[in-house]
């Protein structure tokens, strides 16, 4: 039984491994933590990329990399440094491996998922929301957005959000407010208490922030 019960351990693992192959291959893993076991490294975690973002935009960011932490990333040595400008580009990839990395990066998962409401705000509640987000818990101190003219506005030090509801899983983020610690053993993003129904209003509200809404 127990000899079993490892078969299927090591073949589960095996089946993990496979699936980063392309991921180690392309040296992924010298910047990013691609599985639990490992620590995290000088790029964000990728361990639960599959819980966190949308394929499509893994695409288009592997083709055509942008900025999101315009400050750096907290664990790199260049943290807080230099400006966007003199900062390095991501590697990016050629159209042939995009699939093939995506495809990977969306098999990595880790349990542990809030469901997300699927109902889009009223007008009311996006308004009631949109205030909150700028002065009741100031996450626009920390964060970019978008205000009510269209326009980019808010702090550099935790990533950029202008473009979250085309880049992350609703789930997810619904997740990350009610329990940051199941992807981040310590964060620098203070902890909120909010009620399930504002919970699902933020998670909706930041599903709304697009940069085709830029203006
Ligand atoms: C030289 C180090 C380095 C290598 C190699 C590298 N990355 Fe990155 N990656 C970074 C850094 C730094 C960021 C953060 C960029 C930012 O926030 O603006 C990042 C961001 C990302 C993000 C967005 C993560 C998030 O939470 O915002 C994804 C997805 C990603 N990389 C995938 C990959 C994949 C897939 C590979 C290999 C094919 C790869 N990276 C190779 C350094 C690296
Ligand atoms: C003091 C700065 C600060 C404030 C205020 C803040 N955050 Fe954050 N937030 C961060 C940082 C930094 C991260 C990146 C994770 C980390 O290092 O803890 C983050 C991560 C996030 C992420 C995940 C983004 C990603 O791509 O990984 C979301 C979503 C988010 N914050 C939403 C909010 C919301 C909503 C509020 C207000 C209710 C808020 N934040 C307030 C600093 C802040």
């Amino acid at each position: 039984m127990k000899n079993l019960a490892i078969l299927i351990l090591s073949g589960l693992l095996l089946s993990a491994n496979a699936s980063a192959g392309i991921l180690e291959d392309r040296n992924c893993g010298s910047c990013h933590r691609l599985n639990t076991e490992e620590t995290s490294l000088t790029a964000p975690d990728l361990h639960y990329a599959g819980n966190k973002f949308q394929p499509e935009w893994l695409k288009q960011f592997l083709k055509k990399p942008e900025v999101i932490r315009p400050a750096g990333f907290i664990n790199d040595p260049e943290f807080l440094q230099g400006s966007t400008e003199n900062r390095p580009v991501h590697p990016s990839f050629p159209e042939e491996d995009l699939n093939c990395l995506v495809e990977s990066l969306m098999s990595l998962k880790i349990p542990g998922s809030t469901p997300a409401p699927t109902e889009p705000l009223s007008k009311g509640q996006q308004a009631k929301i949109k205030y909150q987000f700028e002065r009741t818990f100031g996450c626009i101190s920390c964060h970019q957005s978008l205000n009510l003219a269209g326009k980019v506005r808010g702090g550099i030090s935790g990533p950029s959000l202008v473009n979250a509801g085309n880049r992350l899983q609703a789930d997810w983020i619904a997740d990350w407010l009610s329990s940051p610690e199941t992807y981040l053993a310590k964060g620098r993003m203070p902890r909120y208490k909010m009620d399930p129904a504002t919970l699902g209003q933020f998670t909706r509200f930041i599903m709304t922030l697009k940069k085709e809404n830029i203006k």
